[in-house]
């Protein structure tokens, strides 16, 4: 593949636009709906949380958010407008029954109050963060004392396997995680890896690692 095509596979991925942004969207759906799964099991959702998402793409999965307890509230923050949208539209229902709430934002100031969340995650973005250890005083700052937050990302090891994540790309291994971790007031809780088979662009399977590291205010 060529330079250009493999940088425009990463600028989408980072920020998906136009037609082209759709259809990009629907693809990271499904390759990472497992991983999503992951990161929301480790949450343990309890009956009237309120949890923040961080990068949500196309939403597709907040249906699977409600089914885990009662009364729960889900907020999305994207910095793709064409994500939101798209959010906006696939779980229109759970909008206007003021259960799920979406919103722009600039990647660095979480827009709400201290102390506001009990649970919040992430999935397949910590590698676009602008600056890491400041979001992660944001997220720090937004959540409820003994409140969690779920980072969940492909290892550095089978990220760097893929030629466009040369580009946009910041990879991350558990380990450079921890370090970022280690500099927050965050304590880490648990962490698990596990293998999962993905299909390639291509067509064919391959073994991805993905790591979910928990961690509590
Ligand atoms: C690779 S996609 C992952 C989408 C979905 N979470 C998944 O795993 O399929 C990254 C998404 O995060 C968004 N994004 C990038 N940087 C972000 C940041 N700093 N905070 C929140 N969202 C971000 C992008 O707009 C994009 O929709």
């Amino acid at each position: 593949m060529e330079k250009e095509e493999l940088q425009a596979i990463a600028s989408q991925l980072k920020h998906p636009t136009g037609e082209k942004g759709i259809e990009m969207a629907n693809m990271m759906h499904e390759t990472n709906i497992n991983m999503t799964r992951h990161s929301v099991q480790n949450l343990n959702i309890k009956a009237g949380n309120s949890i923040l998402e961080l990068g949500h793409g196309n939403a597709g999965h907040v249906e699977l958010i409600f089914e885990q307890a009662e009364n729960l509230k889900y907020y999305g923050l994207e910095m793709s407008e064409l994500m939101f949208q798209e959010a906006r539209q696939i779980n229109r229902n759970f909008v206007s029954q003021k259960q799920a709430f979406f919103s722009l934002y600039d990647g660095n100031a979480v827009p709400f109050q201290d102390a506001f969340f009990d649970k919040m995650f992430t999935v397949n973005t910590i590698y676009f963060w602008q600056e890491p250890e400041k979001l992660l005083s944001e997220i720090y700052r937004v959540l409820k004392p003994n409140g969690v937050f779920c980072i969940t990302f492909a290892e550095e090891s089978f990220m760097k396997q893929l030629p466009f994540t040369k580009f946009e790309f910041e990879l991350y291994s558990t380990e450079k995680v921890e370090q970022l971790v280690q500099k927050t007031a965050f304590k880490i809780l648990y962490k698990e890896t596990l293998t999962e088979k993905v299909k390639t662009k291509t067509g064919e399977l391959v073994d991805r690692d993905f790591t979910t590291i928990v961690l509590e205010k």
